[in-house]
């Protein structure tokens, strides 16, 4: 059965047009964006997610956008129980985190795959803003040489991180840092150089071009992220790149790919960069 099917009868032919055709699922955790017009029925709503698909447990709706340094949104129950915290599986690893305390995104799957389908044997890799891990865990399990060093300034996700290193068993080949990357690239990473460095913080990432520059070894691989509008998105992120790049006096550089990651609004897109450092 269907959503739309459970909900005909139960709320106008003209509001089911806005019932929404997806949601994130996160473990036992349904987020979904409730349209303001189907406020009145949004227990409703989630009540016919959850008689569709019996899995589901929790339904949130969510309040506001991804905000403030750690990277949150706020949710609101719309049915089921009030139980935040889940394990969530992506590509056979297992995340255990608590959907209102950390950052996380089932829509970045493909992204964490692709990144770590890159990774080649013996790599020292950085994940600069790690959340409770998904790039650097992955990586981990798909090449057991590499290892990766994750930093996350949320206390919760550190908390998560460490559990989930644990969890899937990786705890010879991936090192948990707690911090602001900045304090942490002058502390415990000054005498390292990697191969790699992923920047998945696209709301900010071009203010830490600096840090990735010290850190990585001569041609090292960077995967950089930022949200970009308008008609051609690809050349408004990259202009962004280019121009923080040349603040830094960083010229040699060879820009390997750009896609276009997920639309995070109407005509605004998260989009990855891959580039090669080449040095100063
Ligand atoms: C967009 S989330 C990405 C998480 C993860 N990479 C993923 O794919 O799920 C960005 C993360 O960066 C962390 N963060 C933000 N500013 C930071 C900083 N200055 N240093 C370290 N971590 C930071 C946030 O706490 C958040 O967990």
């Amino acid at each position: 059965m269907k959503i739309l099917e459970v909900l005909k009868g139960k709320i106008s032919v003209e509001l089911l047009k806005s019932v929404p055709r997806s949601f994130d699922l996160i473990g036992h955790v349904a987020v979904v964006e409730v349209p303001s017009e189907l406020e009145p029925y949004a227990s409703l709503l989630g009540e016919a997610i959850m008689e569709v698909h019996k899995k589901i447990e929790t339904v949130l709706a969510k309040v506001g956008p991804v905000a403030g340094e750690h990277r949150v949104r706020e949710f609101r129950l719309i049915a089921g129980k009030p139980e935040t915290e889940t394990l969530h599986k992506e590509h056979g690893c297992l995340f255990r985190l608590d959907v209102g305390k950390v950052y996380f995104s089932p829509r970045l799957s493909f992204e964490h795959a692709r990144v770590a389908g890159l990774v080649r044997p013996g790599e020292t890799v950085l994940d600069m803003f790690a959340g409770v891990g998904p790039f650097s865990i992955l990586i981990a399990r798909k090449v057991k040489t590499a290892k990766v060093y994750a930093v996350d300034a949320n206390p919760e996700a550190y908390r998560y991180l460490y559990e989930n290193i644990r969890l899937n068993k990786v705890e010879d080949r991936v090192i948990p840092i707690r911090g602001d990357i900045r304090k942490v690239a002058e502390t415990k990473l000054k005498n390292l150089r990697f191969n790699r460095i992923i920047m998945n913080l696209p709301e900010k990432a071009y203010q830490y071009l600096a840090e990735t520059c010290r850190l990585a070894k001569p041609e090292a691989t960077v995967h950089y992220y930022c949200f970009a509008g308008g008609p051609e998105p690809e050349d408004k992120a990259l202009n962004v790149l280019q121009s923080s790049l040349a603040g830094l006096g960083v010229r040699a550089y060879d820009v390997l790919n750009i896609r276009l990651v997920r639309e995070v609004a109407p005509r605004v897109w998260q989009a990855a960069i891959d580039f090669k450092f080449l040095g100063f």
